[in-house]
């Protein structure tokens, strides 16, 4: 399959995704990466990789005269995109372009989802409140996206026991480890069409449970 990345930051998801392709774990290839913040390190990675990188619209409103989502949605058809990837990006898609890929955009988010996400809950902030919350256990959720933060149905999670004594930085950097595992088994799954769904619209991944 042909995947379209949406970053903007770090990369380490996008490059353990692309760490699995090299291995031959994911049937697909990154056609595609797109940034709201070019220049820095997934973007660098990108095109290391001789991977394009468009920027995203500037504007949260997709003004005139950046790319439009129309725009978006073009390159992603031009590129023959078929699945999208949201891997630390942090701005929310245009309608337009959820609409145009059904069941075909993931996003990772590094809590046990529908706790502790949206507008707001990212980077260190999430692992704050959760350490803060005195729950026992965190770690990553990968997600089908709609048109709202963090929301949209969950395809898997993996547990990560929070310690009394972790330190935000401590908990992001265990539960990262585990986005690095979790996230190409999704998306290997998701590439051979080994997600079935359920009738109330729920995935399952047949061979992960
Ligand atoms: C990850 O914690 C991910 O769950 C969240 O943003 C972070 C991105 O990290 N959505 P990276 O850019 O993949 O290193």
């Amino acid at each position: 399959k042909r995947i379209a990345v949406f970053v903007s930051g770090g990369g380490s998801n996008y490059k353990a995704i692309q760490a699995a392709i090299d291995a031959g774990k994911v049937n697909g290839e990154v056609v595609a990466v797109i940034s709201d913040k070019p220049g820095c390190k997934a973007t660098e990675f990108a095109s290391e990789k001789g991977v394009h990188v468009s920027a995203y619209p500037k504007s949260a409103k997709f003004a005139p005269e950046g790319l439009s989502a129309e725009d978006l949605v073009q390159l992603l058809r031009e590129k023959k995109v078929d699945i999208v990837l949201l891997a630390g990006f942090l701005k929310l898609l245009p309608a337009e372009l959820v609409k145009a890929f059904p069941q075909a955009i993931l996003n990772i988010h590094p809590a046990l989802l529908p706790a502790f996400g949206g507008k707001g809950f990212y980077g260190l902030r999430v692992h704050s409140a959760v350490i803060k919350s005195g729950a026992w256990f965190s770690g990553p959720t990968v997600h089908f996206i709609d048109e709202n933060y963090d929301a949209g149905v969950i395809v898997a999670q993996r547990i990560v026991r929070v310690l009394p004594t972790d330190t935000p930085e401590e908990l992001q950097a265990r539960v990262l480890k585990e986005e690095h595992y979790l996230y190409p088994i999704v998306v290997s799954a998701l590439c051979d069409g080994r997600i079935r769904w359920r009738d109330d619209g729920v995935p399952i991944l047949e061979d992960y449970m």
